[in-house]
């Protein structure tokens, strides 16, 4: 089937009372990972890209690459932008085919962030394409920041309502403890798991959670088995994920655990198998590795199953 937009999976995942992973593809073999994983579990999937992304692999390839891996399916994938952070990527990803992109004006004053997201929902309704925003800022666990800083950052309900009710989103990215990359906490994971319950009821709408990955320790153990350098790697364990979507969290993203995931098969080949040299067989494992974490998110996430 044809690529569907974001916003009538994640209703059915809001009436389901599950989670729809949204995975970061940046070349052929992660793709397929993410369609593999998805037609063994019969699991609707987001698959997403950077501007990143788009300027490592090319617009075309990628587009053009994800429509013929959804054709001949009849699972509802979908083609997502992002962080998308100017309007000028926004409309190439609309012009290119994209069926549901992220603005991303964190970084902007409120009015601003509103004044430009509102923008790209004018820009997206008549096309059925599905918008994402953000309000509240991702941090990370830097020594400089105090825990009043940390605290202003997360995403405020009052102003998630405001600014939902300002701009007709779709769906809303929330700032409520989690950071992307492999460093995430210094210690324990902590969500603010009240702050999402109250944003949900404010809002009503779709909520996803950023900087999802896991970090699991046992792929960290082996890429360092391997040689990798990952020490005080921590992510978001399971059982807080879970807690996540009991909450409201609909879409979650996932990159992170994919590159950790391909980084450990393919040191473990390479190290384990000195005299193999043909790209297949170096990342035909990282593949199949990728694509069984993406088996076990969709488990986890409650998704799989969800299309008869
Ligand atoms: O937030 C999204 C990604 O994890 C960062 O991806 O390196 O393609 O910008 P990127
Ligand atoms: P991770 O870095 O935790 O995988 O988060 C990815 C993300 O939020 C992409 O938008
Ligand atoms: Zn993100």
């Amino acid at each position: 089937m044809s690529l569907v937009d974001s916003k009538s999976i994640l209703l059915e995942a809001v009436k389901g009372k599950y989670a729809v992973g949204a995975f970061n593809i940046n070349n052929m073999e992660i793709l397929q990972s993410v369609i593999d994983a998805a037609v063994d579990r019969r699991s609707p999937a987001l698959i997403q890209v950077t501007e990143g992304a788009i300027e490592y692999a090319g617009m075309d390839y990628l587009v053009a690459m994800v429509k013929t891996a959804v054709l001949k399916l009849k699972i509802p994938f979908a083609l997502h932008l992002d962080h998308g952070k100017r309007l000028e990527i926004v409309e190439a990803c609309i012009k290119a085919g994209f069926t549901s992109v992220m603005i991303d004006g964190s970084f902007l004053p409120f009015e601003e962030n509103v004044a430009l997201t509102r923008k790209v929902v004018d820009l997206s309704r008549s096309r059925q394409v599905s918008v994402e925003a953000e309000i509240g800022r991702l941090m990370g666990i830097e020594d400089d920041i105090s825990v009043d800083k940390k605290e202003a950052s997360l995403t405020d309900p009052q102003e998630a309502k405001r600014f939902v009710e300002e701009t007709g989103i779709d769906a809303l990215a929330v700032a409520v403890g989690t950071s992307h990359g492999a460093y995430k906490f210094k210690s324990e994971a902590k969500l603010d798991y009240d702050r999402i319950e109250a944003i949900q009821k404010l809002t009503g709408i779709p909520l996803v959670l950023h900087g999802a990955s896991s970090v699991d320790p046992e792929v960290v153990n082996k890429a360092t088995k391997y040689g990798a350098e990952l020490q005080g790697a921590r992510g978001v364990p399971p059982e807080s994920i879970k807690k996540a979507i009991s909450k409201g969290i609909c879409k979650i993203n996932i990159d992170t655990d994919l590159r950790l995931t391909f980084t450990a098969a393919i040191r473990k080949i390479l190290a384990i198998d000195p005299s193999i040299f043909d790209p297949r067989k170096i990342i035909g494992p990282a593949r199949e590795a990728m694509s069984e974490i993406i088996k076990f998110k969709m488990d986890l996430f409650g998704s799989s199953g969800r299309v008869r």
